[in-house]
């Protein structure tokens, strides 16, 4: 289970360092007494983090963890999330403050203060309570880039509603598991969303993935492509209604209620190691602290003077976390944009921040990369001057990307802050602090002030300098998960049964030391993969694959990959009277086709190669390290495990002729 992907060791090589200037340092939110502050009293030191909210009702007490794996934070504190976000802002004279420059794919553009903001927000919250939605009731939503899935997500936190957002590039299926598991009862979406330069529908998702579905009331439609989308948007009567008609009637007062801190807030599916998503759940009071604290200290974010933008999907936990509620919570003036990097061209993220003057940019290595390929000469036309804080989250990031992101858009100067963090941890863990660390390429280094991590090895002892293992953290933490939703066992099993008598929650990755004691981030080392920092379980994929009518077996790896991280590569065995004529080209297309509908198009498999065997161990486990072996172009490893050692060489021999790329 240890096995971690080689091409990663390189990154221990790495030596270059990178203090923070001077002037950086001077004017940091974070200075390098926060790390003494902490250790010197964790629960006080959380306790007055939490104190930069405002709280309707104070705390008893900063932790309860009598009940561990099942963490309390503030306990008996309430707080209205929304309100911390939203009113609390324009309450303080902020209200003509630009909450969200927002940024249409075909160039229209929004600009809505934190007033405005709060109008929406109040006015959808209308919305949902003429619906009769109530505390503790689930409202999916799948919705593209678009303010309105803000104020969804807000209105939902205004009312104790639990929001369970779905990326938008989810397929009906995966939607439909999402909505039953939570139960939901009202759905969010649009008629259609901009994308690379077309409309393509939205609604036509949820009315498949709907068909038959027990607990849904109600779907609410923003229009947002109207008539460029081609054909009529169906319409089921006494379900569907339109956005603009509900909301746009309401009421724009609406009164907070404050709630407990423990008050569930949203779930997030995530993949874990089998075919089911798991619902990730967080609450409120602790959430919201360690979202806003990370957010100030690890981007040196300043309210109303910084504009910030993070280029994540609001379908996943950097969306929640570092679009709505940290920023919000800070006040920020934020940009978000709908569309695609190289929408109508590849300078369009360049061309962003410069009219907006953005000052603290976050995205994904595998966009970096993305940009490195487009080439340097792109984001050298435009003005880039306003950038003094850069980030990086999803997967370890490579120096050489690293440094072309200094060096091309941070103009040899932006601190980068490289961040470890999962959904479950609900906010960033690990990361350098810009005005504090002198920043190594490739390295998240170490835990923040607040936060406990460690590498272990798989006798629980922390390795030393130098030493690789596993990451483990060993002190609960405000924005932990609470649970996954409906599924205690499922929770105590996943994260704290490998180390249960140390009572360490295990994060699936594997680290290492540097001879400095800096951590850097190698990769899971579970059977879930990192494709373009999305996580996607071998299994999901696997299964999917299987219920296509000509598979009989298929194997799942993730294998490296230069731009997105890792790529998905699947080995299938095809059912006997499938084999004669869909072993060419058209059956892996058509396999990989299958996958996206089942899942969606982020889990189309790379590359499908057809075989006549897997390689299994006598008692039947499929060994992932030699398929993964042989996708990575390595000469194949140890094979004397195997039942029948010739397999490989079979694999090996086909690996050209049944290769499919796009
Ligand atoms: O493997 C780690 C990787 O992404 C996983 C978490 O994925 P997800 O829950 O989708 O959240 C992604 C955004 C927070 C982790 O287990 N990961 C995330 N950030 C980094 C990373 N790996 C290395 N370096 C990072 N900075």
């Amino acid at each position: 289970m240890t096995e971690q992907s080689p091409g990663l060791d390189n990154l221990l090589n790495e030596v270059r360092t990178f203090p923070p200037s001077t002037d950086f340092a001077a004017q940091a939110n974070a200075k390098p007494e926060l790390y003494d502050e902490a250790d010197a009293d964790r629960e006080q030191f959380w306790a007055k983090q939490a104190e930069r909210l405002d709280w309707d009702t104070p705390w008893t007490q900063v932790l309860d963890w009598t009940d561990a794996p099942f963490a309390k934070w503030f306990v008996g504190g309430k707080l209205n999330v929304a309100y911390n976000c939203v009113d609390r802002h324009v309450d303080s004279g902020h209200g003509d403050q630009v909450a969200i420059h927002w940024v249409g794919e075909p160039g229209d553009t929004r600009d809505i203060t934190y007033a405005q903001l709060k109008d929406e927000v109040s006015k959808t919250a209308n919305a949902l309570l003429s619906l009769g939605a109530k505390a503790g009731d689930v409202v999916a939503i799948q919705l593209q880039m678009i303010p309105e899935a803000i104020f969804a997500m807000l209105a939902c936190a205004r009312l104790g509603v639990l929001h369970n957002v779905v990326f938008g590039g989810f397929s009906p299926h995966a939607l439909r598991a999402r909505v039953d598991d939570a139960a939901a009862k009202i759905i969010i979406t649009s008629d259609g969303q901009y994308r690379r330069g077309k409309a393509a529908p939205m609604k036509a998702n949820v009315d498949e993935a709907l068909e038959g579905a027990e607990t849904v009331e109600k779907v609410i439609v923003v229009r947002r492509t109207g008539s460029d989308l081609e054909g009529e948007v169906s319409w089921t009567e006494g379900r569907d209604l339109w956005w603009h008609e509900l909301v746009g009637g309401q009421s724009a007062e609406h009164t907070p209620e404050a709630f407990d801190a423990e008050h569930p807030l949203f779930i997030l599916y995530t993949s874990g190691t089998t075919g089911k998503p798991k619902g990730i759940l967080h609450t409120s009071g602790g959430y919201l602290t360690q979202a806003a604290y990370t957010h100030h200290n690890v981007f040196d974010h300043k309210a109303g003077e910084d504009v910030y933008w993070c280029t994540a999907d609001v379908g996943w936990i950097t969306g929640h976390s570092y679009i709505v509620y940290g920023p919000l919570a800070n006040r920020a003036t934020q940009v978000v944009y709908e569309g695609t990097p190289n929408t109508p061209h590849e300078g369009r993220h360049w061309e962003i921040i410069q009219k907006y003057k953005v000052s603290i940019y976050y995205t994904a290595p595998t966009l970096i990369r993305t940009f490195m390929k487009w080439g340097a000469e792109i984001p050298e036309k435009y003005d880039l001057t306003s950038l003094r804080v850069l980030g990086s989250v999803g997967e370890p990031i490579n120096p050489e990307a690293w440094i072309w992101y200094r060096e091309h858009i941070g103009a040899g100067k932006a601190p980068i802050v490289d961040t470890w963090w999962q959904t479950e941890t609900g906010a960033i863990m690990i990361s350098p602090l810009p005005g504090v660390t002198s920043t190594k390429p490739g390295s998240a280094q170490r835990a923040l002030p607040g936060i406990s991590a460690k590498v272990v090895g798989d006798d629980a002892k922390e390795v030393g300098n130098g030493g690789g293992g596993l990451l483990v953290l060993d002190k609960p933490w405000p924005s932990m998960l609470r649970g996954i939703w409906g599924d205690n066992d499922r929770y105590r099993e996943t994260y704290w049964s490998r180390f249960a008598d140390q009572g360490f929650y295990f994060a699936g990755d594997g680290a290492k030391y540097d001879a400095d004691g800096d951590i850097w981030l190698l990769g899971r080392v579970d059977d879930v993969m990192n494709v373009s920092g999305h996580r996607i379980s071998t299994t999901e994929v696997e299964s999917a694959l299987v219920s296509h009518p000509t598979v009989a077996e298929a194997a799942v790896v993730g294998a490296a990959d230069a731009t997105t991280g890792q790529g998905i590569v699947a080995f299938v065995i095809l059912r006997g009277n499938a084999g004669a004529s869909a072993s060419g080209e058209e059956a892996v297309q058509a396999l990989r086709n299958h996958v996206a509908k089942e899942i969606g198009p982020i889990a189309k498999p790379r590359q499908i190669l057809i075989v006549q065997e897997l390689p299994k161990t006598r008692s039947g486990k499929i060994m992932r390290r030699l398929l993964r072996d042989v996708a990575e172009n390595r000469q194949v490893g140890d094979v004397t495990t195997l039942a029948d050692s010739s397999v490989m060489d079979l694999i090996s021999a086909g690996l050209n002729s049944g290769k499919s790329e796009d």
